[in-house]
């Protein structure tokens, strides 16, 4: 289990051209980050008051980087990880992915660069719990009118180890299970940019080793940039940097 089924050599080096080439081609002023957040605040309200959950938020990642985000629970994590992806809007600043101002793009638009460039994985999976293994494996794919989806979507399955579960649906998985089938449906697409909150929180010591192998190999074959939420210490220590949030700021980066 988990060895490689894709061989280095089979794996594009560059991107397909998607359905928003040319339309969100980057601004002249755009660098080679692949992830810009540019003072990033988020704050929300109610009847009580209003609450800072980010606050002034500036950092960049080059294509290739690594970088953990750690702090206390609460701190701001999951919230910045949304915020990156495009799926929670910030109350004030930037986001740039690949140069282009993602909440300057309708909802459309931001959806359809999420999907050619970001393979996302949640804290608690979010997997489709009428669809099977496979089928949400190939959803992201089928969304993107991928060719040959079912087959891709059985090979990143037996990657993470679960070729012989493609029929089962969520709710007959374990927790550890469902988190592995998260990461076959992120990487299927073979993302430009890899944001996983506690990717390896449900599993064992073993099976987290070797997702954690996944993610990094991923990120050597593809040049994906690895954006990884842990309390771990050591998946933090094989990060190229840490980025340290607490409550809601930056204390070293
Ligand atoms: N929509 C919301 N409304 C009110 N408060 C929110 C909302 N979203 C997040 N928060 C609060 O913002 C803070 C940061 O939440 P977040 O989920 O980003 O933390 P975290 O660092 O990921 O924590 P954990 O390690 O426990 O997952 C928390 O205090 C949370 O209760
Ligand atoms: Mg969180």
């Amino acid at each position: 289990m988990f060895e490689s089924v894709v061989p280095v050599s089979s794996v594009p080096l560059a991107f397909p051209a998607g359905p928003l080439q040319g339309k969100l081609a980057s601004p002249a002023s755009a660098s080679s980050s692949i992830v810009s957040v540019e003072h990033v605040f988020k704050s929300v309200s109610d009847s009580t008051g209003t609450l800072v959950i980010l606050r002034d938020i500036h950092f960049a990642l080059a294509g290739r980087e690594t970088a953990a985000i750690v702090g206390a629970s609460g701190s701001g994590k999951s919230t910045l990880l949304s915020i990156i992806a495009g799926l929670d809007t910030p109350s004030q600043g930037t986001v740039r992915l690949a140069g282009q101002d993602l909440f300057a793009l309708g909802e459309d638009d931001r959806a359809a660069l999420r999907a050619q460039k970001i393979g996302f994985v949640f804290q608690n999976f979010q997997l489709m719990g009428n669809l099977s293994a496979l089928e949400n494996v190939m959803l992201p794919l089928e969304l993107s009118s991928a060719k040959n989806a079912r087959a891709q979507a059985t090979e990143m399955l037996q990657r993470v180890g679960l070729g012989e579960r493609l029929g089962h649906y969520p709710k007959v998985l374990s927790g550890g299970e469902q988190q592995r089938v998260a990461l076959a449906r992120a990487f299927v697409v073979q993302p430009a940019l890899l944001l996983a909150d506690e990717p390896t929180g449900s599993l064992d010591f073993a099976t987290g080793e070797k997702v954690m192998a996944l993610m990094f190999e991923l990120n050597q074959e593809l040049g994906t940039t690895l954006v990884l939420v842990t309390h771990d210490q050591g998946i933090a220590a094989r990060c190229q940097r840490r980025i340290t949030l607490e409550a809601g700021q930056i204390v070293s980066a």
